[in-house]
Formats: structure tokens, C-alpha cells, sequence
């Protein structure tokens, strides 16, 4: 969620500051700025909105060779100048910047800070408000820093600055992402190392409740009592170019066409050099010893996750639970006696779903994460991971992960039944690659979607989407990308269901976009199209070749009934794109939301 840059080194702070944000402007954020320091003093910028508008008021800065920057997603205070970090101590000898959230400011600022007059209303003042007594008190910036760091409960990334020192950005962490980059002759600290990738690809980790010291010329990791802790860095693989629009008008367009590549280099992954499935022994076991499996997500990677049920569940045999992260970490249900949890997150950061991890650690339960980064803190965190390989996806809402997350799903299903000695009818190599030519038809239709959703979506207030069986799941996902993006108030629901209550609200002309790709339910998902259209409503059907009826309004490729949700999520994705490209909606930013949220 948001995001921290700090640089120290030469002369270029405020473009590598100003680049480092807008790299990481994909994560969602409704305020920004930056503070340098130059011979005198900490000169501050702050703004509520884009970084392009901090750019305009820091344009006549004098040089400055470090400085810190931030975008803030507010938890605490409304987005506003004032409540935009970087935050400075009333003294102004301090500046910092924060990610996360503060769970004790409140006590921090009773029992420490009494009497000192505040600027913002974020939790994140009091840090820098206790670094700044901690200094008096020790005389001491990196103790006053370890003993403030000691204090603070919840989430935290932090970079901090002191007017007083011009050789060192001071930064902690605790459970929000933050990195370390390593330069010759300076170094940079980013919360993501796409963003900084331009100046380095070698990166130090942070691990939970440590301090580091960056100086232009070294950097020091230490445990909270000072003591040092050595560390080798790792190569960031990250392709610059993969974190470029080209000639694409927005992110998620580039992403929603790259799927097909994404299904052929899963493919390429998956598979060694005799065309068998190549996966980690210690993942197979794990596999075929559970006895069940708990799927744990959020939003769209909960909806891979029940396309990823339904694969376990049919080739693998084994019982799957599919869980809302947030919902599991405070109400745990009861478990079976071997339970394997399986993650799944595109970024690997999603703190709902860390939140369940942390938890089920402690139980000794065996966890695996699936995503999309693997140093992320998922897949640190967990025992083994599975690595989407769909490139870094920039736009909020996530289109290519998801595909790739069920792709990998099919191939751990097929593993696993084949552990489990069970004959399948089903080469998931070679039906991966049937759906990533369908997926490449499909990509190539967007004028006939753009066409539909001219039509049918154009100034409508709402939207349904029903399907069933794995089209339900696909249902879910299409309302929640027709939603967030293009901000039609939109559902997805059980083709059955609908008449027990939600069809009061069909009126004449309400859309209702059905699904209709699997076979079984072929006849049940079309009445219940019958029962909306005798209500007035405008049906938009989406079926597969084989099952098509003449009016259907888009018919997509035939694939292996299992995989349908890959190809039929396409046309899905597209609509919301084309609703919200034609509602002048900021496709790649939606409002409100964050690519990856790192609150609970
Ligand atoms: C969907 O487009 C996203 N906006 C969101 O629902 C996302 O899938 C969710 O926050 C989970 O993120 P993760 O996959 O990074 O854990
Ligand atoms: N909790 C802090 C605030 O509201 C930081 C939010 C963030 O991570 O951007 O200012």
C-alpha cells in the first residue's frame, strides 16, 4: 500500500525521489511528498493528490545529495497537505516517513508526548515525535531511533532523517515492505525495487524489528539492541521494461493482453527437459500427506482461489476450503487434523492474509504461497512458495495474476493427483497452451467488447453478473473488476440464487451478464436468464463455443471445461476496461484503492 523512497549519494535526490514515487504511484495513494536536506536545512514538500503535482511545487529545489519521499494511502487523518509525510518533530531536527499503521499511538502519545502540540492527525507523528525526545535524551540518533523503534505495536516501514546528520537515513520495519538498495557511492531505500531499478539492481532484505543504518557509503542492518547483523544481497529480477506502459494507454490493457504470454512462460516454467511437470518434492508431500487444504486471499486471488478448489477438489481429490483472509484471522474455524494452507497473493504482502499466516505458524501448521513476489513476505514467511512468473502487474486492479494463479492451481492439481497415483484425462501443459491461444483470439476482440459495452453499459447505474459452478466464480470476479474500476455498482451471483431476493431489483433494461461455459448446467444457467429477461432485464451472454445459442452475445473458444475461467475472464476484464475508459475513470488508479494493502 503507498510506498517509501530514500536516496542518499550525488546530487540527483529530487528526480530519483520524484521517479521512485511515480513507480510506485500503481500502489494507490491520495497524497505525496518528499523532504531533502541541503547544507541549511530540511526543505519539505507536501501535497494532497498526484505525484505530477508535487513535481510542480518542488520544481526551483536547490540540490540536495538525500532526502526521503512517500505516498500515503491515509489510515489515520484525511488525505490532506498537513496529514502528508513526511512528518517533522516540533523542534524540526527530525523528518520521517511512514508506512503502516500504529496500533498503540494513542498510549505512546499519553504516556511520552504529553504536553507537545501536534501538526497532523495521523498515528505516524508520534514516531518522529519520540525519535526527536529519545535524542535529548540519549544524545544518541541511532538509540534514540532503536528505543523509539522498541515502542511501537502494529505495521511499520519507516525512513527517517536528522537535520543534524547528513550521512545517514535511519530506517526500521515491521511487517509493511521495505527494502535497501546498494549503489556505488550512494544507496537508496524503496519499499519496492521496481522503483528505485533504474539506479540499482542489488537489494539488502529487512527482516521484521530490525534498524538499519544507510550511509552513502555502507549500511549497517542491527537488531533493536544495536547489535550488527551481516546480509548478502540479491539480484532484483525485474525487467525495466516490464514496468513501462510502451505504446499501451494503460497498464491494465498491456496486462490483460499479456496473458497468453503469461500462460506460455508458466508453462516454460513448470516443465522440465522430458515435458514433465517440474515442481518442488517438498510441495508434493506436502500435498499428498494434508488432508485437507485452506485457500487464504482477498479479493481477486480469492476468486483464483475458488477456481482453484474446484481443480483440487475434481482431479486431486482432496477437500478444499477457500477462506476471505480477513474473516479467517479473527474467526478460525475449526480445522482438520492435517491441514496444508495454501496463500495465494499476487503481491505477497496483503496483510489480511499475513495476519492468518503469522497465525497458523504459531499452530505449527505447514503453509505454502502462491504469488506473484517471490521475496515478498508471504513467501518468506511461508515454508514453501509457487511463483506465478506473470511479470510485475502495476495496475490497482489484477487481471494477469489471477489467470495465473488458476494456471498454476491446474498444474498443483495435476501434480498432486498424479502423487496420489490417480489416472487423469488431462495434460494441463497442453490444455494450458490450448486456453493461451484462446486467450490470444480473445485479446484480439476488443473492438466487439468495446462494442457491447457501448451498448449495454453505458449509462447504466448497476450491473449483475450469474453464472454457476466455476462460471459463478468468474461471476464474482467480473463484478468486482466492473466495480472497482468503472464504479457501476455491479454483482456477481449463483445463476439459482437470484430469484431468492437480489431479483427485486431487476428493472427494465437492468444488464445481466451470464455466463455459460460449462456444460452441466448449460439448460439452469439459460432459465434463469428467462426468469430476469420476463422481468425486463437486458441479458449479455457470454457462452462457449459448443454450448452457444444464436443469441448469445459473445461466444468464447472452446478450452477443457476445467480451465473455462481463464478465457472466459478475458471478455470479463474487458468490459470493465471499456466501461470505465468510457466513463473517463482512471483506469490503472481506481479510486480509494491500493494494489497491494498492507493494513488490516
Ligand atoms: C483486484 O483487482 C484487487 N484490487 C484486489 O482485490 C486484490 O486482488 C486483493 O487486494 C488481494 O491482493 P493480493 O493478491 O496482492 O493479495
Ligand atoms: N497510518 C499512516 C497515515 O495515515 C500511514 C499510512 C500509509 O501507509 O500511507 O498517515
Amino acid at each position: 500500500m503507498c510506498g517509501i523512497v530514500g536516496y542518499i549519494g550525488y546530487n540527483n535526490t529530487k528526480e530519483i525521489l520524484l521517479n521512485g514515487l511515480e513507480k510506485l504511484e500503481y500502489r494507490g495513494y491520495d497524497s505525496a511528498g518528499i523532504a531533502m536536506l541541503d547544507d541549511n536545512d530540511i526543505n519539505l514538500f507536501k501535497v494532497k493528490g498526484r505525484i505530477a503535482a508535487l513535481r510542480q511545487r518542488v520544481n526551483d529545489t536547490a540540490a540536495s545529495t538525500m532526502g526521503i519521499g512517500h505516498t500515503r494511502w491515509a489510515t489515520h487523518g484525511a488525505p490532506s497537505a498537513e496529514n502528508a509525510h513526511p512528518h517533522q518533530s516540533t523542534s524540526g531536527r527530525f523528518v520521517l516517513v511512514h508506512n503502516g499503521v500504529i496500533e498503540n499511538y494513542q498510549e505512546l502519545k499519553r504516556d511520552y508526548l504529553d504536553g507537545i502540540a501536534f501538526g497532523s492527525e495521523t498515528d505516524t507523528e508520534v514516531i518522529v515525535q519520540l525519535v526527536d525526545k529519545n535524542a535529548e535524551k540519549y544524545g544518541d540518533t541511532a538509540e534514540a531511533f532503536r528505543q523509539t523503534i522498541n515502542l511501537l505495536k502494529g505495521s511499520y516501514a519507516i525512513g527517517l532523517i536528522d537535520k543534524q546528520d547528513k550521512e545517514t537515513i535511519y530506517v526500521a520495519k515491521n511487517k509493511s515492505p521495505l527494502l535497501v538498495g546498494l549503489g556505488d557511492g550512494f544507496n537508496v531505500v524503496t519499499s519496492d525495487a521496481m522503483a528505485t531499478l533504474k539506479e540499482t539492481d542489488q537489494y539488502l532484505e529487512i527482516f521484521d524489528r530490525e534498524v538499519v543504518l544507510v550511509n552513502r557509503n555502507f549500511v549497517e542492518v542491527q537488531k533493536l539492541d544495536g547489535t550488527a547483523v551481516t546480509r548478502s544481497p540479491f539480484t532484483a529480477q525485474i525487467d525495466v521494461s516490464d514496468t513501462e506502459k510502451g505504446t499501451y494507454p494503460h497498464f491494465m490493457l498491456k496486462e490483460i493482453d499479456e496473458q497468453p504470454f503469461v500462460m506460455r512462460r508458466i508453462i516454460q516454467e513448470y516443465q522440465d527437459e522430458h515435458d514433465r511437470l517440474k515442481l518442488d518434492q517438498d510441495i508434493r508431500s506436502a500435498m499428498k500427506t494434508c488432508d485437507r487444504v485452506y485457500i487464504i486471499a482477498a479479493g481477486t486471488s480469492y476468486h483464483a482461489g475458488l477456481a482453484g478448489k474446484r481443480l483440487l477438489e475434481k482431479m486431486a481429490g482432496i477437500p478444499v476450503e477457500v477462506h476471505v483472509a480477513s474473516e479467517f484471522s479473527y474467526n478460525t474455524p475449526l480445522l482438520s487434523e492435517k491441514p496444508l494452507f495454501v496463500f495465494i497473493s499476487q503481491s505477497g504482502e496483503t496483510a489480511d492474509s499475513r495476519s492468518v499466516l503469522v497465525k497458523i505458524k504459531e499452530m505449527g501448521h505447514p503453509a505454502l504461497t502462491i504469488t506473484n513476489v517471490p521475496g515478498s513476505t508471504l513467501s518468506r514467511e511461508a515454508d514453501f512458495t509457487l511463483h506465478l512468473h506473470a511479470g510485475p502487474e502495476i495496475a490497482v486492479a489484477s487481471t494477469k495474476a489471477y489467470s495465473a494463479q488458476i494456471a498454476v492451481l491446474a498444474i498443483l492439481a495435476v501434480d498432486t493427483a498424479r502423487a496420489k497415483g490417480f489416472e487423469l484425462d488431462f495434460d494441463p501443459l497442453q490444455e494450458l497452451a490450448i486456453a493461451a491461444n484462446a486467450m490470444e483470439v480473445l485479446t484480439e476482440q476488443k473492438e466487439t467488447i468495446e462494442e457491447l459495452v457501448r451498448d449495454n453499459l453505458g449509462t447504466t447505474r448497476n450491473a449483475f453478473f450469474i453464472g454457476r459452478g466455476s462460471d459463478y466464480f468468474v461471476c464474482l470476479e467480473g463484478a468486482l473488476k466492473l466495480k472497482e474500476i468503472s464504479y457501476i455498482q455491479a454483482e456477481g451471483f449463483a445463476g439459482g440464487e437470484l430469484k431468492h431476493g437480489t431479483i427485486a431489483l431487476i428493472e427494465e433494461g437492468t444488464p445481466v451478464i451470464a455466463l455459460a461455459t460449462q456444460e452441466n448446467v448449460n439448460y439452469a444457467i439459460r432459465s434463469n436468464v428467462q426468469e430476469v429477461v420476463a422481468r425486463g432485464a437486458n441479458d449479455i451472454i457470454f457462452s462457449m463455443k459448443g454450448l452457444e445459442r444464436d443469441t448469445d452475445a459473445f461466444v468464447v473458444p472452446q478450452v477443457h471445461e476445467l480451465l473455462a475461467p481463464l478465457v472466459s475472464v478475458v471478455p470479463m476484464q474487458l468490459l470493465a476496461y471499456y466501461a470505465a475508459l468510457h466513463r473517463d475513470c482512471d483506469v490503472d488508479k481506481p479510486r480509494n484503492l491500493a494494489k497491494s494493502v498492507t493494513v488490516e
